[in-house]
């Protein structure tokens, strides 16, 4: 059989990754001897490996996590108030699969931001699909969906994802639209138990003022708090010990 024939075969099948290499794993096969199983053996692994791959780099390009960054860049040191083992049982993605949520709240600077990305690579790598937006991007598609008719659609969006990240909540008030929207989005995800990760500056008292609606603000917490992991950051801006150690922010007494 000519390998050109294989070649379009093995493409049909969506076996891309062994139709390009099959010249090679022919040849190394009859040079080596290599038993029949073992041969479709390699080939089976390689295309497996191939597409998990693959679809790790779509999971993460589907995030659209805003930088890349680890736990192992995380320097627990700098940050006492973070219990490492609470750090590590979020990591284990239970609460993905219990459709808990994760609550980050702290000060500018803390690592809130870095922590969501390192749970959210997680989570990604063990193959749940995530979804990471900040506050006003939020509200900005709000805006933009009900100018097109679209809300259904973007309400669609924020429920699917195993996990959605909502980032940076506090720094921008919502208005009457976004905070509904917000409030359908978390309402069905807990009905199905979609888990949320969300970072904010404000504590939960202050909620009320970030969606202009204390009655709002409360059914909003009231669902995500049900089932959730609450990490107080506390301590000094990382992004100022940076500028100070390279001597461009006056250090601070
Ligand atoms: N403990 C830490 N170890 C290593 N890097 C850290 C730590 N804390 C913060 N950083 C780094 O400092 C920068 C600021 O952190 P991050 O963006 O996570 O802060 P944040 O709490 O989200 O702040 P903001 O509320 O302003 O968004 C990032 O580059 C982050 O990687
Ligand atoms: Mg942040």
């Amino acid at each position: 059989m000519s390998t050109q024939l294989l070649i379009e075969r093995l493409s049909q099948m969506g076996w891309h990754h062994t139709a390009d290499q099959i010249d090679g794993l022919l040849e190394d096969a009859s040079k080596d001897n290599v038993p029949y199983s073992e041969f479709l053996n390699t080939i089976l692994l390689n295309e497996m490996e191939k597409r998990d791959s693959l679809a790790l780099e779509k999971r993460i390009l589907k995030a659209k996590l805003p930088f890349q960054k680890t736990i192992h860049e995380f320097d627990f040191e700098f940050q006492p108030s973070i219990s490492e083992k609470r750090v590590k049982e979020v990591l284990t993605c239970r609460f993905i699969e219990n459709g808990e949520n994760v609550l980050l709240l702290g000060p500018p600077g803390v690592g809130k931001t870095h922590l969501s990305v390192a749970f959210s690579m997680e989570a990604i790598i063990k193959g749940y699909s995530a979804l990471f937006i900040r506050a006003d991007d939020f509200i900005n598609e709000c805006k933009k969906a009900d100018k097109a008719g679209l809300i259904n659609r973007v309400i669609k969006r924020w429920s699917r994802p195993d996990l959605l990240i909502l980032d940076e909540l506090g720094y921008f008030p919502f208005d009457e639209l976004s905070a509904n929207i917000l409030f359908q989005v978390i309402s069905k995800r807990y009905d199905k138990r979609g888990a949320i990760l969300i970072t904010s500056n404000k504590s939960f008292l202050d909620w009320g003022k970030i969606f202009g609606d204390e009655v709002l603000a409360t059914a909003i917490l009231d669902r995500l708090l049900h089932h959730a992991t609450t990490f107080n950051v506390k301590g000094d801006s990382y992004r100022l010990r940076e500028k100070q150690k390279a001597g461009i922010a006056p250090v601070q007494i």
